[in-house]
């Protein structure tokens, strides 16, 4: 503890701020520290711990492939980097309107941040177009270009980062921007998109890159707002960046957040032209991101050099805990079970919520809950909800607070009494 406190640079915080328990083990939804203290991960870690910790198969994978190789290079093929790329790409195509294939090929990175680095890279170099639209409330990742990218305080330290980044208004009905409710509102925040669109030209819009659950921002957008995203990209031409690095795998009861919305005229899910994965893709036992991209978009590839690449692009023992998260997931039926368990806990929460004035609103879906207080700090932090965690831990209770905004975003794992008493602890913790 006093090596972590003396030497170590900690994310998101004042040095002198930090301080936090020693962390040894792990067992699906628990934890512990170096007293034998046990703590339930109501937050996944990062929400990124969707396998729930230390996952046995996985484990098993990355051991079996240490012993057998544990880098290569791009220059060479692996056959685990091969076989998630083709997982993925299948997997893709079958969520896809009546099954029928759209993807193409997978970009492998390190994380969710350079996931969100290469897929501008990729949609200007095929659009030959410069400007991307990113909304307000969105996270894309902390490296320069994606946290210019990111619409929320956290991005502003980057005010001379990405060029030619146009900024839209978010989906947000609790406080809807525009002063209007839904439904009767008929989606005025995706017509003000096609406005902007329009008003810098759309011949010079390469893409539009959105979180279709936006995660850290509160998890927030009606049903029919990805579809008519979706309507309107392609009128012109421009590419669908779904972000799915934070709500990807299972975390919002489908595979992706995109299939869990509204449905497109045509009665399919509203297919972007590359979606973004990390964190839920090994379930964090290893860092690992990835872009899949349509076929019509990869094909640009074939005559054009992909100018780029990163030393750990498809690392393999990464990849093996890809190939045996998704194994996981699918022999688990963890997607389903996120779907069902998420419907019993947003009633809990609701339940929750009619007795605690405190909460303005309980959004989300799957695991993926957002709590909004109705006092608004947005987005400095709410002061007494800063307390309510650090009790909440001191009850071995883990949730993740971001100003006004609580978290529960449990391992897709977790057992229903474990996630019904964390529930009970911080109803108690709540204010009246
Ligand atoms: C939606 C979204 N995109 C990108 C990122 C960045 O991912 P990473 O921290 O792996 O770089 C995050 C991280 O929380 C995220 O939530």
């Amino acid at each position: 503890m006093a090596d972590e406190q003396r030497y170590v640079l900690h994310t998101w915080t004042k040095q002198s701020e930090w301080s936090a328990p020693t962390i040894i083990g792990g067992d699906g939804a628990w934890f512990w520290d170096e007293h034998g203290r046990r703590y339930l991960d109501l937050s996944s870690q990062a929400e990124c711990c969707n396998l729930g910790h230390q996952h046995p198969a996985v484990v098993r994978a990355i051991q079996a492939q240490a012993g057998r190789l544990c880098y290569i290079s791009n220059a060479w093929g692996a056959q685990p980097r091969a076989e998630l790329a083709q997982r993925i790409v299948r997997l893709a195509n079958s969520v896809c309107p009546a099954q029928s294939p759209i993807y193409g090929r997978v970009f492998f990175t390190c994380d969710g941040a350079e996931a969100t680095e290469h897929a501008i890279k990729i949609a200007r170099w095929v659009t030959g177009r410069r400007k991307i639209v990113a909304r307000y409330r969105s996270y894309h990742g902390a490296t320069h270009g994606a946290l210019s990218l990111s619409g929320d305080a956290r991005g502003r330290q980057v005010s001379d980062g990405l060029r030619d980044v146009v900024r839209v208004l978010p989906p947000y009905c609790y406080r809807c921007p525009f002063g209007l409710r839904y439904p009767t509102c008929t989606l005025r925040c995706a017509d003000h998109v096609a406005d902007v669109i329009a008003y810098e030209g759309p011949q010079t819009i390469a893409a539009v890159i959105a979180e279709p659950a936006a995660g850290t921002n509160g998890i927030a957008a009606p049903p029919e707002y990805w579809p008519r995203l979706r309507q309107i990209c392609d009128q012109h031409n421009i590419l669908l960046i779904a972000d799915e690095v934070m709500s990807g795998f299972g975390r919002c009861g489908a595979w992706f957040a995109w299939q869990a919305q509204g449905l497109t005229e045509a009665g399919h899910p509203a297919c972007p032209d590359l979606f973004l994965m990390a964190k839920g893709l090994t379930g964090a036992h290893i860092p690992l991101g990835a872009i899949c991209v349509s076929e019509r978009v990869a094909a640009y590839f074939d005559a054009h050099t992909l100018e780029t690449g990163l030393t750990y692009s498809g690392h393999p023992l990464a990849c093996a805990a890809g190939v045996a998260a998704l194994r996981a997931y699918e022999e688990e039926g963890l997607i389903e079970r996120a779907a069902q368990l998420g419907a019993w806990m947003f009633e809990r929460l609701h339940a929750i919520q009619r007795h605690h004035a405190c909460i303005g609103d309980v959004r989300g879906m799957g695991l993926f809950a957002c709590i909004e207080m109705s006092e608004n700090t947005f987005p400095e932090p709410l002061p007494w909800l800063k307390r309510l965690a650090r009790t909440a831990l001191q009850h071995g209770v883990s949730v993740a607070v971001r100003s006004n905004l609580l978290f529960i975003c449990p391992p897709l794992v977790i057992e229903q009494p474990d996630l019904d008493w964390g529930l009970s602890v911080i109803d108690k913790l709540l204010p009246a």
